[in-house]
């Protein structure tokens, strides 16, 4: 009999891409996955630990879960509840303690191994707590890609950071930096070319410290792979990856910029633009660096527009290492950003530093960031009104007979066309743009199909 699996996907695009994998592993088990948690056999809760906000909505959404577990229990119906992801790395112990209804924790290095935690949590009442750290081993033991978001796919081929920046959980939850091989890597996005993907984005936390070995014995870096998938993957002519690290920025990414297949946007975070804020955070670089890799992206591929992560309100941040930040954006024109006030991430060197900043002066600043960064994104969409774009179709819209695509830069595109587009790249005529998207009006129509 088939059993309803619901996942609950919190936080970042690896977190997605790890969900479809999780469906991959437990559909031979018998397990469908649905949209809604109603009658769901088994909820994942895939969670996210960056910022404070995510574990607190996990234990929100866990309190939900118990009496719809007992409620079905009453029926004689069983429910798998498990936790996955960072919060699960992180807090596992909190959460069998807190939350005895939950029968699985496991981190994001375990996930391979659900079928054998599944069974366990079904024999025993006592929950199962996985949380390894063997990369490798789950590369290995993943069946071949079933469960994809399609159009626009992703596909990780990196895992886990050692830049251990002093504000970050993650070089503690995903574990040490692991690049997977490229036969594998390869492999899969041949797979996803078969299920339909006509753009795949390459995964890693620090996406740029990739390095492999090809199949004649060169150790090969971020742009060596783009450039090989890009000329020998047939039908995908997209290729993105995030995210990047500004130290590991090499001279082949940069070149690889000038293929046509490689999109002309990066996120490329800065965090700050305060040197001295730079070196506390342990960045590894400074505002002029990130600056010279910028201009030298933009002399490879002048249209390229990049986007970034910023962090206001780190401990000891003075309004002139603010100041520095503002300014900086102002130098780079940004297309769009994430920009965050400063959480404090119980474990990382900064959480227990003394000159924590006030909430009421990270809030401002934010305000502050936002407001020049918002300017920033619609005049980048608005420079946008009166071009021909390439936009790949991969969603209906809300409205009626609306359909949303990306464009080369990643802005949401609307137009008003059949359903029949998706799936396909086609020329838009940019008509109208707003702080979060365009609109336009689709050149030519794909051919009619009978
Ligand atoms: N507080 C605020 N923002 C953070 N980020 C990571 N850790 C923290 C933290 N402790 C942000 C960084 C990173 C993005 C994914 O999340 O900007 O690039
Ligand atoms: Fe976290 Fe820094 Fe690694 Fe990014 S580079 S994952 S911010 S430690």
């Amino acid at each position: 009999m088939k059993k309803k699996l619901f996942i609950k996907t919190y936080g970042c695009q690896m977190n997605v891409y790890d969900s479809e994998r999780m469906a991959d592993i437990l559909s031979p088990l018998g397990y469908q996955q649905v949209e809604e948690p109603d009658e769901a056999d088994m909820i994942i809760l895939n969670t996210c630990h960056i910022r404070e906000k995510a574990t607190e909505k996990v234990f929100s959404d866990l309190g939900r879960l118990r009496p719809y577990k007992e409620h079905r229990e009453q029926q004689g119906k069983k429910t798998i509840i498990a936790v996955a992801g960072c919060v699960a790395q992180a807090e596992g112990d909190e959460i069998m303690r807190r939350a005895k209804y939950v029968d699985i924790v496991f981190g994001p290095q375990a996930y391979h191994k659900l079928p054998e935690m599944i069974a366990k949590a079904t024999r025993q009442t006592n929950g199962v707590l996985e949380l390894d750290f063997e990369t490798y081993e789950k590369f290995d033991a993943l069946p071949e890609v079933k469960n994809t978001n399609g159009i626009s796919a992703f596909l990780t081929i990196q895992e886990g950071c050692d830049k251990f920046c002093h504000f970050c959980c993650v070089p503690y939850t995903r574990g040490a930096e692991v690049s997977r091989d490229i036969a594998s890597i390869t492999d899969e996005a041949r797979r996803l070319v078969d299920l339909g993907a006509k753009e795949i984005t390459l995964l890693g936390q620090n996406v740029n410290a990739f390095h492999g070995e090809s199949e004649d014995g060169h150790e090969w870096g971020l742009g060596r792979l783009l450039i090989h998938l890009a000329e020998t993957i047939p039908g995908i002519t997209r290729w993105r990856y995030t995210t990047s690290h500004p130290r590991d920025v090499d001279e082949e990414l940069i070149e690889a910029h000038k293929h046509e297949r490689v999109m002309p946007y990066l996120h490329l975070p800065v965090q700050s633009g305060s040197d001295t804020i730079l070196r506390a955070m342990n960045r590894k670089h400074t505002a002029d660096f990130y600056r010279e890799i910028i201009e030298k992206f933009r002399k490879v591929r002048p249209d390229i527009a990049f986007s970034s992560d910023f962090i206001v309100g780190y401990p000891g941040e003075t309004d002139k290492d603010f100041e520095a930040t503002v300014q900086l954006v102002k130098d780079v024109n940004y297309s769009m950003a994430y920009s965050f006030k400063y959480s404090r991430r119980p474990g990382t060197p900064a959480a227990g530093l003394a000159n924590q900043i006030p909430e009421s002066v990270k809030e401002e600043r934010l305000a502050l960031l936002q407001h020049v960064l918002f300017e920033q994104q619609t005049q980048f969409n608005l420079s946008k009104v009166g071009q021909r774009l390439p936009v790949l179709f991969d969603k209906k819209g809300r409205h009626a007979g609306q359909v949303i695509g990306r464009s080369p830069f990643l802005q949401p595109v609307h137009v008003i066309a059949t359903e029949r587009v998706i799936g396909h790249i086609l020329d838009v005529d940019i008509t109208g743009a707003t702080q979060n998207s365009l609109t336009g009006a689709i050149v030519l129509d794909i051919p009619q199909v009978a």
